[in-house]
């Protein structure tokens, strides 16, 4: 039933590691509508276009936040070329999908991608202006989903993200919770040389609840604006929660050798064209670290 409070929102992925914060965080907020492969009652597959059409035209929300991907990174690798594999279905076809439905019901839409679309060999932070160059097969799948939200008729934004993690614990662990699991449990081995733009998805919400008020368009990087690397990230991690244990420094390169899978070696993100216009206070890396529950 409508509340007349709520705002509605269309969003898909509200069940995953970053949907799942947004929907509680923002519970008394939107009304959300959400296309959902799992839920019991009225599941979507965002690949259905029949389903996602009808869904949207029902709709009285004005923006749809697209969360559903398939993001393991490594499973995609398996399916590199593939486009009748399931990560091009979720990841292209159904982004396909949805803005083919964002544009034929008038909908603003927000793709949440990543920084793995870009190769990883610049040494400083990536730019929105940086050319894209995806190296391994997930990253190109969000590629081709940034390109087909790029060229439609409808209104859209484009948040890019990397290594997102949130204060409370999740069924899927993030990065900040993967490192301190193998901290405590005296087993860390961590790259000094793979660097990355860790984003705290609890702020990172917020910048979503931003962008669907604010309805800005064109490309945003939306993480902390910080570069790190995987060994002085577990070091501050192991800080700011006291943990017990060893941290080991790695090599990415040797690691590389012994993985078909491609790494990117830097994809930390220059978020200065986001922060020239977001209202609201972004936690540095450090603070948000102090905030982990375990
Ligand atoms: N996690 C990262 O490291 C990372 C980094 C950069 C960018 N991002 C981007 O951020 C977004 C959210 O990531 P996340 O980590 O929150 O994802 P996640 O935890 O893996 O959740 C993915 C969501 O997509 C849903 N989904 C998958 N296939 C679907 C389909 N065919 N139809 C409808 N829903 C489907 C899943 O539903 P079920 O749970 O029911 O299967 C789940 O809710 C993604 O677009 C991702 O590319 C993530």
């Amino acid at each position: 039933m409508q509340n007349e409070a709520k705002q509605a929102l269309l969003i898909t992925g509200s069940s995953g590691l970053i949907g799942s914060k947004f929907a509680q965080i923002y519970a008394d907020k939107y009304e959300l509508q959400t296309l959902d492969i799992s839920d019991p009652i009225q599941p979507v597959d965002i690949t259905d276009e029949q389903t996602v059409f009808s869904f949207f035209e029902k709709s009285t929300a004005k923006t749809c936040v697209h969360l559903a991907a398939f993001t393991d990174v490594t499973a995609a690798w398996q399916q590199r070329g593939d486009t009748n594999g399931l990560v091009y279905r979720v990841n292209v076809t159904g982004t396909e999908v949805l803005s083919r439905a964002a544009s034929k019901f008038d909908k603003h839409l927000i793709l949440v991608s990543t920084a793995y679309v870009f190769d990883g060999k610049k040494d400083t932070l990536y730019t929105e202006t940086d050319t894209t160059n995806p190296i391994e097969w997930y990253g190109q799948t969000k590629a081709y989903a940034e390109e087909i939200v790029m060229s439609s008729l409808h209104s859209w934004t484009i948040a890019r993200i990397d290594q997102p993690f949130r204060s409370d614990p999740f069924a899927k662990l993030d990065v900040a919770h993967k490192f301190a699991q193998k901290i405590s449990q005296g087993a860390a081995k961590l790259f000094d040389n793979h660097y990355f733009g860790p984003t705290f998805i609890d702020d990172f919400v917020r910048v979503l609840d931003f962008m669907i008020q604010s309805r800005i368009s064109g490309i945003f990087h939306a993480t902390s604006g910080e570069k790190w690397s995987d060994y002085d990230f577990g070091v501050a991690l192991q800080n700011a929660l006291s943990l017990p244990g060893k941290i080991e420094r790695n090599d990415l390169d040797a690691y590389q050798k012994q993985q078909t899978r491609p790494y990117q070696a830097n994809t930390a993100l220059n978020c200065k064209k986001l922060l020239k216009i977001l209202p609201l206070e972004q936690k540095s890396v450090v603070e948000a670290l102090k905030l982990i529950e375990l």
